[in-house]
């Protein structure tokens, strides 16, 4: 079994690479999620954006700080079953921050949980919010964890990863939007501290530079403008043992324009 995750998808750049890359690669995997946090300009998802992502072949969506930028989200949760949210976001209105996927066989319960350092939306740290997640799925018959672990440093990240790599069987890393070249199997957890993002190449993560260069160093305000332009890819695919119901590789994908 395969699994492929997407790194943050950002603006129009990020939906179009996303959308031409899923074209050509999308059956070679059994399993798509994208984190999509930032796929409504940046900041937040529609439910229009969200069928959009959907028609590409993504199954899964999972979201980070960014999840409530879009107002309506709220009023519009009902028509996204298929978007989980982080669990310890201090906005959550919902109960979709774990899904229990079943797949080739296996049943994988999807996570997605903020980081707390850095993290200013983040209400409860990243470790209780996993045992929670443990305790209220504990009489559900799951083969394995699969963490969207949102967040801003990679310490954080690899701290989760060692305590709870006898649980959480895939651990992946969001958020920086810059993907880190760690990708490795730690026993039999696959792992890397950030998958990246798909979006335009030429920007400050994502951003506008100059506006970035306007806001941050000329101290003006500004609005929040995303930059345009040839798009990375970035994405993790992971190979799942179906015999053993164990991941067995975790590979990178960035795909320079
Ligand atoms: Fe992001
Ligand atoms: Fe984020």
């Amino acid at each position: 079994m395969k699994i492929l995750f997407i790194g943050d998808i950002v603006g129009k750049s990020g939906r179009d690479i996303v959308s031409s890359t899923l074209s050509s690669i999308r059956d070679e995997y059994d399993l798509i999620i994208a984190n999509a946090e930032n796929s409504a300009h940046g900041k937040g998802i529609t439910p229009k954006i969200y069928q959009h992502l959907r028609s590409f072949g993504i199954d899964y969506m999972t979201m980070g700080n960014h999840t409530y930028s879009k107002q309506m989200i709220n009023e519009h949760m009902n028509e996204m079953d298929r978007l989980i949210v982080p669990y310890n976001h201090e906005k959550r209105t919902t109960d979709n921050y774990y899904k229990i996927i079943h797949c080739k066989g296996i049943s994988i319960c999807l996570c997605n949980i903020l980081g707390s350092a850095f993290i200013s939306e983040s209400n409860l740290e990243p470790y209780p919010s996993f045992e929670k997640i443990l305790e209220e799925t504990e009489d559900s018959q799951i083969d394995f964890y699969m963490v969207d672990l949102h967040g801003e440093t990679t310490s954080e990240k690899r701290l989760f990863l060692e305590y709870f790599k006898e649980k959480a069987k895939i651990v992946l890393g969001t958020h920086t939007h810059v993907q880190t070249a760690d990708a490795d199997m730690i026993g039999d957890c696959a792992f890397i501290s950030d998958v990246g993002m798909c979006g335009a190449y030429h920007s400050i993560i994502g951003r506008n530079i100059e506006e970035t260069i306007e806001a941050y160093i000329r101290k003006n305000p500004t609005g929040y403008s995303i930059a345009e332009g040839p798009a990375i890819f970035c994405a993790v695919a992971i190979e799942v043992d179906e015999t053993h119901k164990i991941p067995v590789a975790i590979d990178r994908i960035r795909i320079k324009p």
